[in-house]
């Protein structure tokens, strides 16, 4: 039977990952660089450091490439390829993003796109994870501005087919568990229906019981919004550049992918804000 080694398993799509891989009695081991002892076999990784990937990666034929935001993104996954191919990984899914595309014009489609490139260059097997934005953004990095009951954002009347990312977990799962069916493909993991800030926010409202506004501001603004919190200036591109793909339609799209893959309706705003509305307490 296939094992599977699971990266960022304490992040926001890994930790769901690794419920819906139990549930589905799928064999993996969870990995992180702060990942503690759990029910299930878990190994500390660094991206950094190769030589924890190559003893970790061992005896799995199958990895769940997921890295976080950041400037050297794209030599993690080259460590982790390398550590992958020397280790006896067969097959690589990687979690990527919609739009994601080396000739594009946005930032953050650009690099998604050169390092899924990588990863299909491998000479491994591959199957990659496209998910649009996800709605638990709203609890956690917007988390205060939603208990203000005001989020400023550069989106105008941006419509965006916004995610639960429980789905984007349990899409993953599905492909996990069979990924030889999964070659070569890309699917892309957006919620059912394309909808404004300003809906997504009259849904948490409605849970909340207050008014929650929408504010329209400009990139700039929102730059020096993010300097002011120390974002490191390369995950500023990553999101202006996203909020300027948002506001020209590209992430409004509604793919089929999901239901496809699952057999199931992907879960609505309403879902969402019912099933976090403690983060806004
Ligand atoms: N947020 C969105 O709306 C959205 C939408 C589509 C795509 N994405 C993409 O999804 C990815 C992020 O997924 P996520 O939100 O699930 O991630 P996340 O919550 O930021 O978690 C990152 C994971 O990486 C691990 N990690 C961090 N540094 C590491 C290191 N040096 N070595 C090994 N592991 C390390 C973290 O655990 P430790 O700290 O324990 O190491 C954690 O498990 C990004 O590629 C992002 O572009 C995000």
């Amino acid at each position: 039977m296939d094992k599977i080694f699971v990266t960022g398993a304490t992040g926001n799509i890994g930790k769901y990952l690794v419920k819906y891989l139990r549930e589905l009695k799928v064999p993996f081991t969870a990995g992180s660089s702060s990942i503690t002892k759990q029910e299930y076999p878990t190994s500390r990784i660094d991206y950094e450091d190769e030589e924890s990937l190559r003893l970790a990666f061992k005896e799995h034929n199958i990895l769940f490439l997921l890295t976080p935001d950041s400037e050297n993104s794209m030599n993690w996954v080259h460590n982790a390829i390398e550590a992958a191919k020397e280790a006896g990984i067969k097959h690589i899914v990687r979690s990527s993003g919609i739009g994601a595309d080396a000739e594009s014009d946005y930032f953050v489609f650009k690099e998604l796109g050169e390092i899924e490139n990588i990863v299909k260059n491998s000479g491994l097997n591959y199957t990659i994870i496209q998910p649009n934005s996800f709605f638990q953004n709203f609890a956690t990095f917007q988390n205060q501005t939603v208990k203000n009951g005001a989020v400023f954002l550069p989106h105008d009347n941006a419509k965006v087919s916004y995610v639960d990312v429980r789905d984007v977990a349990l899409a993953i799962a599905t492909v996990l568990k069979e990924a030889d069916k999964h070659k070569s493909k890309t699917y892309v993991i957006t919620g059912g229906t394309a909808i404004s800030d300003q809906e997504l926010l009259d849904e948490i409202g409605k849970v909340l019981n207050k008014r929650i506004s929408y504010i329209s501001v400009s990139d700039q603004d929102t730059i020096d919004t993010f300097r002011k919190y120390h974002m490191p200036e390369h995950n500023i591109k990553q999101l202006i550049s996203l909020y300027q793909a948002d506001r020209t339609g590209l992430t409004g799209l509604v793919s089929p992918d999901f239901t496809k893959l699952t057999g199931k309706e992907s879960r609505t705003s309403h879902v969402f804000a019912k099933d976090y509305r403690s983060y806004w307490k």
